[in-house]
Order: structure tokens, then sequence, then C-alpha cells
């Protein structure tokens, strides 16, 4: 990772209410309306577009990933934990208003394009080792030429975050949002979700780590 103490911080300021008669919050707010957004647990806006109605034997031997969303998982009618959908997609957007999405972790792939405006996502490879954990940042968003990546996948297992950058690099101006699309492969289940929290990230990448990066863990 290319010096942290620059790249990690929060770089958008969270809207005011002056600002809700620009003309981005007004492009934002018919994007959520035309897409039916809802609030999402991690931060930020999402939809569900599409979940593929054939099941497969789920790859994954362990129980609820989160105890406290357990129960939350049984009640999805339905859901048997032997098996998940072959696939799931939504629509992800971080706006102004809701900039972050604070770490989390599936055991499903995803597969991320970027739809809408510019992000910074850190991943946390907990997936490969608990100590020791390598941490990933990069941009995303058009400017391909500028090294901002247009797709990108992150593995099961890895806990992610993200957060909503300006339109241009040094600006406060007008962010239209970053809106994303997001396939799980398997598809999505809460019975495989969980945040990390503050004791967890400081395991992950210490105590100066946890330090830089506490402000993408949900409250
Ligand atoms: N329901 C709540 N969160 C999510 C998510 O991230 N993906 C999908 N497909 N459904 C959800």
């Amino acid at each position: 990772m290319s010096d942290p103490a620059q790249i990690l911080k929060p770089s958008f300021p969270v809207e005011d209410a002056s600002r809700s008669g620009s003309e981005a919050f007004r492009e934002i707010q018919n994007i959520m309306d035309a897409l039916e957004l809802k609030e999402h647990a991690e931060g930020g806006y999402y939809v569900e577009t599409d979940r593929d109605s054939r099941l497969v034997p789920s790859p994954f031997l362990n129980g609820p990933a989160s105890k406290s969303e357990w129960e939350a998982a049984l009640k999805r009618p339905g859901f048997d934990p032997k098996f998940r959908n072959a696939s799931t997609t939504i629509f992800y957007l971080l706006t102004p208003n809701s900039p972050q999405c604070n770490f989390h972790r599936t055991r499903a792939r995803s597969i991320h394009t970027v739809v809408r405006g510019r992000g910074r996502y850190v991943v946390l490879h907990a997936n490969e080792t608990e100590e020791n954990c390598r941490v990933a940042t990069f941009a995303v968003g058009h400017n391909v030429a500028a090294g901002e990546k247009l797709q990108w996948i992150v593995e099961g297992g890895a806990y992610k975050a993200s957060f909503l950058l300006p339109d241009q690099d040094g600006g406060l101006e007008s962010s239209g949002g970053l809106l994303i699309s997001e396939t799980l492969v398997p598809g999505f289940e809460v019975y495989d979700h969980d945040f990390l929290d503050k004791g967890g990230l400081k395991k992950l990448v210490g105590e100066q780590g946890a330090t830089d990066l506490g402000w993408l863990v949900r409250r």
C-alpha cells in the first residue's frame, strides 16, 4: 500500500443541507428514485436487481458468519443453509450524504463494475492469513489511464470498505455519487456476511493500522 496516511483519509465532506438544492443532489435523488434504492446496513444504498433462482449446493461448510445476524438470516423465507442461489446482482450507491461503506465480508466472491463516479476501495486480505494481513487500496472510476479500475474482484473472506471520492482529485465539488454494479457468486445471504469491529481490525492490521482505518468500521 502506498502511503496509507495520505490515501486513507475520508476525503468527502458529508453533504450539508445547504447543498440539497444543487444539481448533483437532484441527480442523485433521481437515480435513487428510478432504481428504487434503499439504505444498506453497510452504509450507502442498494437494490438487488437479480437473484438467480437456480440453487447450487453451498460451497461453504461453516455455520452463520455472525451470531447477531443469524436470526435475521433464519427469517429469510425459504433459506436453507445447504444451498445458495447461483448468483445475485445489486446496484450499490455511495452519495455525499452516505459516503462510505464500512468494513464487512462475505463468503461469496464479488465482481464489481463502476457505472458512475469515483471511489476508493480498501481490502483486508484476511482470507490469506490472519497475521500481518495484506492491505490493498485502489481507486475505482472511469479514468483508466490514471489507473482507476472499471472492474474489480474481491475474493470471499476478504474484508472490504469503500468511500466516495470527489469527481476531481483534490476537489470537493459536485460528486454525483459512486454507482456500481456488484455480482456475488454464489448469491448473497446474510448468513455468509459479517461486519468487522474495532477489535477485529486491530488483530488484522495492528494498533497503527487500526488508528488509520478505524473510521471505516461500523459504529
Ligand atoms: N441484502 C442486504 N445486503 C445485500 C447485499 O449486499 N447483496 C444482496 N444481493 N442482497 C442484500
